[in-house]
């Protein structure tokens, strides 16, 4: 495709986006049989959002993705808004009455007859089930599964099972909570628990109506110890604005979730924690029936923010994915916190490779352009061995002017991004008013970072993956020379790879 059209300009080279219409939230991921499945909140009849499907996508390896034919419709009931799906190993629902494996998507409906009408009861719980491995499906005659219990925001269930219990357990949220439900067959369910507002007083970041949660065990990193992770989007209430993910660490007994102690005392001190300090990674949750060799999860997010979702610059398609990223549970002298690395699965797809080391950088130099490797569809590593010495900055620029530069302030600890000069940026006026910026962690002297690029994205990893920030941008032309700048004296590069991604 020509970089004049939209199309070459922006459509992304390895990122899912949906051949034609509106996609957000991802929904049901899991894994099955060979096979990773995406569904999403999708329109396909328009570039906005409007009337929700569920959309569908395969892939062998979380990388490299084939749109399916749309999985659910809209029906009288309602539009089909977020949710999860689970392999029903043991036929718990009794669906499969052939002797397949069922697979059971849990969604909301929202119904547009009641929102008009000024109802309360808006939204409810439904399942649908798949006897060929999710390709097609057929809702359940008994819909709803659980009625709306007068609280106007009440969606997004997330269901898995628990091993130790020996029963389903969903978490869905419920305005300025999360609320636990059980089940032994998919189809009747009862109240636990609930999390979020206690007597009034709100736990973690409330700037919006909680959304798309997510209840997981994980070990830590290197022990046997498991914790429980819950993860709940809120928008707005965003770091750096808008929508975003916060999650919290601790147990789950089969009906509570009870935060650890270190981790509730430093929420409490003001310190929230977010999967993403970039502004473009929401309403992501974890793949269902498969987790890494160390026993982590695999984690998708939807690549915008409410702030500006339905207004930026492309109109065949809007919207794509995050890299499928491996969740992974540490625990260091600073209490327990998650790490995300994009996964292993992309290193098979690595190209044409430039490699440098011990680059003295004074001022700036441009590192690399895309005449030696194609800076669309880039995987970068660097590392920096002292960073005591100071900051850095790197640039992405073209030949149009337009330059999106990301870096490390040494002085403030701060990673950040500056879109502001990065090509179209005027459909929002929140898309770059103010740098995105996240804190550092992490106290060594080395810092080390995974960059991808694609053409309309950028994902930072830094730390291990202890910091991550995502954003979207849309420059004039393709970014096709990356330098970097320092102010401070004797500051020294010490490796950078640049891979051509062939996705
Ligand atoms: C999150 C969300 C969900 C809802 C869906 C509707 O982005 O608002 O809470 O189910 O989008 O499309």
């Amino acid at each position: 495709v020509s970089l004049d059209t939209e199309e070459g300009l922006y459509r992304p080279s390895f990122h899912f986006t949906p051949k034609v219409g509106w996609m957000n939230d991802p929904n049901g991921m899991f894994h099955y049989n060979g096979y990773y499945h995406l569904y999403y909140q999708h329109y396909p009849d328009g570039n906005k959002w409007g009337p929700m499907h569920w959309g569908h996508a395969i892939s062998t390896d979380m990388v490299s993705w084939k749109e399916q034919p749309i999985a659910l419709y809209p029906d009288d009931k309602g539009y089909i808004f977020s949710g999860s799906a689970v392999v029903d190993l043991e036929n718990t629902s009794g669906f499969g009455t052939g002797g397949q494996v069922p697979i059971i998507a849990i969604f909301t409906y929202h119904n547009m007859d009641i929102e008009k009408a000024k109802g309360i009861d808006v939204e409810s719980q439904a399942i649908a089930y798949s006897l060929d491995e999710g390709l097609t499906w057929t809702k359940y005659s008994g819909n709803p599964v659980i009625q709306n219990p007068g609280i106007r925001d009440f969606r997004d269930p997330k269901v898995s099972w628990n091993e130790e219990h020996e029963k389903w357990v969903m978490v869905l949220a419920a305005q300025d909570k999360v609320m636990f439900y059980g089940s032994k067959d998919l189809k009747n369910w009862e109240l636990l628990s609930d999390f979020g507002a206690d007597f009034n007083k709100e736990i973690g970041t409330h700037g919006g109506v909680w959304e798309c949660p997510d209840l997981f065990p994980i070990p830590v990193e290197g022990t046997d110890e498991v914790k429980w992770v819950l993860y709940v989007s809120v928008n707005p209430g965003g770091p750096n604005g808008g929508s975003a993910t916060q999650y919290f660490i601790g147990d789950f007994d089969g009906a509570k979730f009870t935060m650890d102690k270190d981790f509730e005392a430093a929420l409490n001190k003001g310190q929230n924690h977010w999967i993403d300090f970039g502004k473009d990674n929401y309403a992501g949750v974890t793949f269902s029936n498969i987790t890494s060799k160390d026993g982590g999860k695999f984690y998708m997010g939807w690549m915008s923010n409410w702030e500006y979702a339905n207004e930026v610059p492309t109109e065949t398609w809007r919207s794509a994915m995050t890299v499928a990223r491996e969740v992974k549970l540490i625990k260091d002298s600073q209490s327990y916190r998650l790490a995300f690395d994009p996964v292993d699965e992309i290193d098979a797809y690595k190209g044409v490779k430039y490699k440098k080391e011990n680059i003295a950088v004074e001022g700036e130099l441009e590192l690399i352009n895309s005449e030696k490797v194609n800076l669309s569809r880039a995987a970068i590593n660097f590392n920096i061995a002292d960073i005591k010495k100071g900051g850095f900055t790197f640039k992405l620029g073209n030949k149009k002017g337009d330059e999106l530069s990301f870096g490390y302030d040494s002085i403030d600890h701060k990673f950040f991004i500056d879109r502001s000069k990065s090509g179209q940026i005027g459909f929002s006026d929140t898309f770059s008013s103010k740098q995105s910026i996240a804190p550092r962690i992490s106290s060594s002297e080395k810092l080390s970072g995974t960059i991808l690029l694609d053409k309309t994205s950028i994902e930072l990893f830094f730390d291990e993956g202890s910091t991550v920030m995502t954003e979207i941008f849309f420059p004039n032309a393709p970014f096709d020379t990356l330098s970097i700048e320092t102010v401070n004296q004797d500051f020294i590069l010490d490796s950078i790879e640049v891979n051509e991604l062939n996705i």
